[in-house]
């Protein structure tokens, strides 16, 4: 399956550096696909290439990349090979204007393969070019950047259910601290979900195994090992509230001790949970 994923986002790739679709191939150095891992979890998708990207055929190489590849590092604590990382337009928009609605039409089937082989949990999608169009390819109404930034929204993209987290785009935070902070902020949320996504795999799993009888008391009742699963989930999605709150409140820069205090709370609960799992 590797192989294959391989062989398809090369196919892709190829088709791209050669495209001709529209009148940016005429001014361009190197067409710019995108490159990352291709199990990725999360998929940044920019606007365009830029100078520095058109210069070397790679995503997110300039001044935006570098802000990009640090939010990635210490936010979400990734490697930038661990993520894919692509644009909706796919060649160079002469004196990095915007690109206009017919070159994202005509670019938008290679994104939209690329999104299909890859097949992310998350697509944070950076700046309102890529979230006008994934939220229109999905038919969803796009609101402004403003409205929707930071927050998740389940997409049905073209078949394929994905979380969209859109945020600023890293070039606009360059210059604009504000925006700068909440594109911070808004990875923190892309984090939150990604850890969401994996425990809610792993807390699956524990689910199986422990109505499968592979785990807990088989003289217990299914009816009453669901009873003591309910409590010990309200216990759970208590922890998570109090996780988030906390992380919140340290991104904003609030009192330690307060963050503290949580994490303390946070601690006895997950004791008290712990004990009442082993005891069933
Ligand atoms: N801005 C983008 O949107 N994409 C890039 O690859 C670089 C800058």
């Amino acid at each position: 399956m590797g192989s294959d994923k391989i062989e398809v986002l090369d196919s892709i790739a190829s088709e791209i550096r050669v495209c001709r679709r529209c009148s940016l191939w005429e001014k361009r150095k190197n067409a710019v696909p995108g490159e990352g891992s291709i199990d990725a979890q999360i998929m940044f998708i920019g606007e365009a290439p830029g100078a520095n990207e058109d210069i070397q055929g790679r995503p997110f190489v300039g001044a935006a990349g570098k802000l990009l590849d640090k939010l990635i590092n210490d936010v979400l604590r990734l490697e930038r090979g661990e993520v894919y990382i692509t644009n909706v337009v796919k060649c160079r928009p002469p004196g990095n204007r915007d690109p206009t609605s017919i070159e994202i039409q005509t670019c938008a089937s290679y994104l939209e393969r690329q999104i299909r082989v890859i097949s992310p949990r998350i697509i944070v999608a950076l700046g309102r070019h890529s979230t006008k169009y994934l939220f229109e390819a999905s038919n969803m109404h796009y609101s402004g950047l403003s409205r929707v930034r930071g927050k998740t929204f389940n997409l049905n993209f073209m078949g394929l259910q994905v979380k969209v987290i859109p945020t600023y785009h890293p070039a606009a935070a360059l210059y604009n601290p504000r925006l700068k902070d909440y594109l911070e902020k808004d990875f923190l949320n892309v984090k939150i979900a990604v850890r969401r996504e994996n425990t809610s795999g792993f807390k699956q799993m524990r689910i199986n195994q422990f109505f499968n009888g592979g785990r807990g008391n088989p003289l217990k009742s299914n009816a009453e090992k669901r009873k003591i699963y309910r409590r010990l989930k309200g216990i759970r999605s208590r922890i998570k509230a109090a996780t988030r709150k906390a992380e919140r409140f340290y991104l904003e820069g609030g009192d330690v001790s307060v963050k503290e205090r949580e994490i303390k709370k946070l601690t006895k609960l997950k004791r008290k949970m712990r004990e009442k799992f082993r005891n069933l």
